[in-house]
């Protein structure tokens, strides 16, 4: 099973992927962390794409597309969960022909609804584990009181260039001119569905949860 998790920046796009991992086996595909890890690692296109990442703003289609192809070469698993790509409607033909490609497709396409203030709201107030990555927010998930990561024990946590409020106005843009478009895309090719992504994470995770076994 391949899906898509499609929504604006804070949507839970991440924290849901990682249930669906624990639970499903199946395995994350996220071009934001690829991006990063390329940055952090100081690779020639990490360097290439950093300020425009802490701008807010979308890196080529040309990369993201390339990091895409080269992960699907590999081990398939449980199936993959698509987040943050595509973001394009040229991304989308190519996941379109890279997933033909490897004799794969598209199960569903799980679009995360969640309004503007909480997005805001939970980017500023967003940290992440630097070990491994798992994801933290002041509100409703804090850092533990003896700051040691639930999921291994880390105590070096982050918080991203771009979760700023500056920085998210123009990822907020760039997601409303050129990712929501891909909404009547694939409602057009009959593999969306809407999740509300406002409730507590277990309860929207029953809601994706009801959607794949559905
Ligand atoms: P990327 O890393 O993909 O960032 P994003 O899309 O802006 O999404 P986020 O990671 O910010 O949010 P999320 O939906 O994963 O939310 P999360 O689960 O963390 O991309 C970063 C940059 O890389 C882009 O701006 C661009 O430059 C570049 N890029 C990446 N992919 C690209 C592509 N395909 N094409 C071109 N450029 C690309 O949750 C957010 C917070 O909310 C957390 O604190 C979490 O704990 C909390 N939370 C989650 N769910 C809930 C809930 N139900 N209730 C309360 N709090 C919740």
């Amino acid at each position: 099973m391949n899906i898509i998790l499609l929504g604006p920046p804070g949507a839970g796009k991440g924290t849901q992927a990682r249930k669906l991992v624990d639970g499903r086996n199946m395995i994350q595909l996220s071009t934001g962390d690829m991006l990063r890890d390329a940055r952090s690692s100081g690779t020639a296109m990490g360097q290439k794409v950093a300020a425009i990442m802490d701008a807010g703003e979308l890196v080529t289609d040309e990369i993201v597309i390339g990091l895409i192809e080269e992960k699907l070469e590999g081990d398939h698993g449980g199936g993959f969960i698509f987040d943050g790509f595509p973001r394009t409607l040229e991304q989308a033909d190519a996941l379109n022909d890279i997933l033909a490609k490897h004799d794969a497709s598209l199960s569903h396409v799980v679009a995360m609804e969640v309004n503007d203030k909480a997005l805001v709201q939970r980017i500023t107030a967003r940290s992440t584990c630097g070990n491994c990555g798992e994801v933290y927010n002041d509100i409703t998930k804090p850092i533990p009181a003896d700051e040691k990561c639930v999921n291994c024990g880390g105590s070096d946590f982050k918080r991203r260039a771009d979760d700023n409020e500056e920085s998210l106005r123009t990822r907020l843009m760039e997601y409303y001119k050129k990712t929501s478009p891909l909404i009547g895309y694939y409602h057009a090719k009959g593999q969306l569905v809407r999740v509300p992504g406002l409730g507590e994470i277990d309860d929207v995770a029953a809601g994706i949860a009801d959607v794949l076994d559905g």
